[in-house]
């Protein structure tokens, strides 16, 4: 059954996903968007994937510095979501924010439920996206409830009572 771009995207919004901010540094320049696909691709070695508009700016950054940074982000964290997924705030998605770095120099988000440091092994082309496997170089973890993203919103988890 042929389905159309309209149609698929509809299908992909009943996958539910965390949300991440993607981040790339590239000498002094860094950047990052906010990203929902990604996925562990292999636990020995650590190798995790990403996919990426080929339009976006993260995109471009990231083929040629070989490295990025995933910052899987908490439930309180919708506004930081928001303002790497918006071009009104292109320039300015750092501003307030505490970073650190670990190993490949690509900005490590504080407050988050955990970060990946990776460089890029691999590079795939797939339609107007592109995917990205990266080996995970450092990695730190928290506890903690995660942001979700579900047909079209933000959702967190119920409270146990409710389930
Ligand atoms: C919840 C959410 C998830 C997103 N997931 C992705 C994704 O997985 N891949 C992607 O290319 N864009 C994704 N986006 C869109 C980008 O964050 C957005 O296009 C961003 O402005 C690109 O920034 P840049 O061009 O400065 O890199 C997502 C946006 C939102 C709000």
């Amino acid at each position: 059954m042929p389905i159309g771009p309209d149609e698929f995207k509809r299908c992909m919004t009943r996958w539910a996903s965390g949300v991440s901010i993607v981040t790339t540094r590239l000498g002094e320049r860094i950047h990052g968007m906010t990203v929902s696909d990604f996925s562990g691709a292999s636990l020995d070695p650590p190798l995790v994937t990403i996919c990426c508009n080929r339009e976006s700016r993260t995109a471009e950054l990231i083929a040629e510095a070989g490295c990025f940074a995933v910052n899987v982000l908490a439930a309180d964290q919708a506004e930081l979501s928001d303002r790497f997924a918006s071009s009104k705030t292109e320039q300015s998605r750092f501003q307030g924010l505490e970073t650190e770095v670990f190993e490949t120099g690509s900005p490590i988000i504080r407050g988050g439920l955990a970060n990946f440091d990776c460089s890029v092994v691999a590079r795939h082309q797939a339609g107007d996206h592109v995917i990205y496997l990266g080996s995970v170089e450092a990695a730190r973890v928290r506890d903690g409830e995660p942001l979700l993203y579900f047909s079209g919103g933000y959702r967190v988890l119920a409270a146990e009572d409710d389930a």
